[in-house]
């Protein structure tokens, strides 16, 4: 029987991941642009942490996580994202007392969820986030979502949009809640068993339910922006100054409520507008959330990040027709004909790595066109042949197989000769 992956995973190829570690490594750069610094948590936590700080009644801890009993019966999960993880790691080694704030942290590695697979929607992907933790200014809200937008463009995307809106604080919430349950309460019955529970539970939720998205109450719930307080409201105009500021244009969609519980105030996705990007079109989202620390047992602290995922980007590259370069795979290929060019070939390959050229050799006693070929498959800039006379009179022929041209340099000479031309 073969075994294939499990289903909604994939395998990443050579031929792929040279291609992620181009993305991973510009997404990188741009955190370090921003001043934020990598974290790494792990990849399971205790299931509690995603109940209490992903929320109970949200799809993704009630439908979608890997849960499992570890041998010593404590419940365990895959992280389905990855802010609740920072969180938890910001409070349990008390990052609030570090010296520079607000705490500035970047992360990229793999998420779980058990969702249904389709193009852009896998059970394992890759999530590159931001959070920035210990600052309530609307400044920081706008830096978090210039970055998510740069993400993009530093891959040269164009057909972006960016969808705002804000969840308000505590206070608006509830007067917001309050609305939504009187707008469904008399519907209740028609809406599906999940929703029927969600108008108890958490209404908010009902405005993102999959099933009945269609329902004629959807479209005419009430707006979040109308019960915001006045703290909340200005705060959402402050964020949108400092975005004009930026010149970054942005839709206020005030539908927008994400499937998350911590989210407070500013809420953010970047849509990909290109054609033929396929049915699920958010590329990434985030934003505020200001009670999530202190109900991980911090202090009060805030905080506001996003995440994307790797997959949906190179989706989106792929839609807009953009190629990441990924460069020459190889500085030199020593082609060599003949038992002792072999030995001559193994010692001057390890010089040639030791001095950080990226070389190969072949090691199938190819014949010198199929050589050369290789080479050629694999990028190399320069062709290094030997065969029995230049092993008898210590010298290589160097061919720069971008140029054509071709010299007979001595062997302890070679490296110093690339060295000014590589
Ligand atoms: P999220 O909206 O659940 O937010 O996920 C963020 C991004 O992860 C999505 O926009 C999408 O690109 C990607 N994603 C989610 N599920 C899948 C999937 N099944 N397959 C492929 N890609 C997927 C969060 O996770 C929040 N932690 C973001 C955040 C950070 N908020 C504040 N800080």
């Amino acid at each position: 029987m073969n075994i294939s992956v499990p289903r909604g995973t994939e395998d990443l190829l050579p031929e792929n991941t040279k291609q992620w570690q181009v993305v991973e490594d510009a997404l990188k750069g741009l955190a370090h642009t921003y001043h934020y610094d990598e974290i790494r948590t792990p990849m399971f936590e205790r299931t509690e942490l995603f109940q209490r700080g992903v929320g109970d009644t949200t799809d993704i801890v009630q439908k979608e996580m890997y849960t499992f009993e570890d041998r010593g019966g404590r419940s365990l999960t895959l992280r389905p994202e990855g802010t609740a993880s920072v969180a938890r790691s910001y409070v349990q080694h008390k990052m609030h007392g570090n010296a520079d704030q607000p705490t500035k942290l970047y992360y990229l590695g793999p998420m779980f969820r058990y969702e249904r697979p389709q193009q852009g929607r896998t059970r394992q992907f890759t999530q590159f986030g931001i959070e920035a933790i210990g600052s309530a200014d609307a400044a920081i809200d706008a830096e978090v979502i210039a970055f998510a937008m740069d993400c993009y463009q530093v891959l040269g995307l164009k057909s972006l949009k960016l969808v705002l809106n804000s969840l308000g604080d505590k206070e608006s919430r509830e007067a917001h809640r309050q609305a939504l349950v009187e707008h469904f309460k008399p519907y209740q019955e028609e809406l599906c068993s999940d929703c029927q529970m969600r108008l108890e539970q958490n209404p908010l939720r009902l405005l993102d339910c999959k099933v009945d998205r269609d329902h004629p109450t959807m479209s005419t719930a009430p707006s979040i922006l109308e019960y915001l307080n006045d703290y909340s409201s200005q705060y959402f105009e402050e964020v949108k100054k400092h975005l004009d500021a930026m010149g970054i244009s942005y839709v206020v969609d005030e539908t927008l409520v994400r499937g998350l519980d911590y989210y407070t105030h500013t809420a953010f996705e970047i849509m990909s507008e290109a054609e033929g990007f396929g049915s699920i079109t958010t590329l990434s989202g985030g934003g505020r959330y200001n009670g999530l620390i202190q109900d991980l047992g911090g202090p009060e602290n805030s905080g506001i990040g996003f995440a994307l995922s790797i997959e949906r980007l190179l989706m989106a590259l792929e839609a807009e027709g953009i190629t990441v370069e990924t460069g020459h795979a190889l500085d030199c290929f020593v082609i060599t004909m003949g038992d002792e060019a072999k030995y001559t070939a193994s010692s001057l390959v390890y010089k040639l790595r030791k001095a950080g050229f990226r070389t190969d050799q072949d090691f199938l006693d190819k014949k010198m066109k199929a050589q050369f070929k290789a080479a050629d498959r694999y990028k190399a800039k320069y062709a290094i042949i030997i065969g029995e006379d230049e092993v008898n009179n210590g010298v290589a022929n160097v061919k720069n197989l971008v140029e054509g041209e071709q010299k007979t340099i001595e062997f302890d000479k070679i490296i110093e000769q690339l060295e000014t031309t590589v």
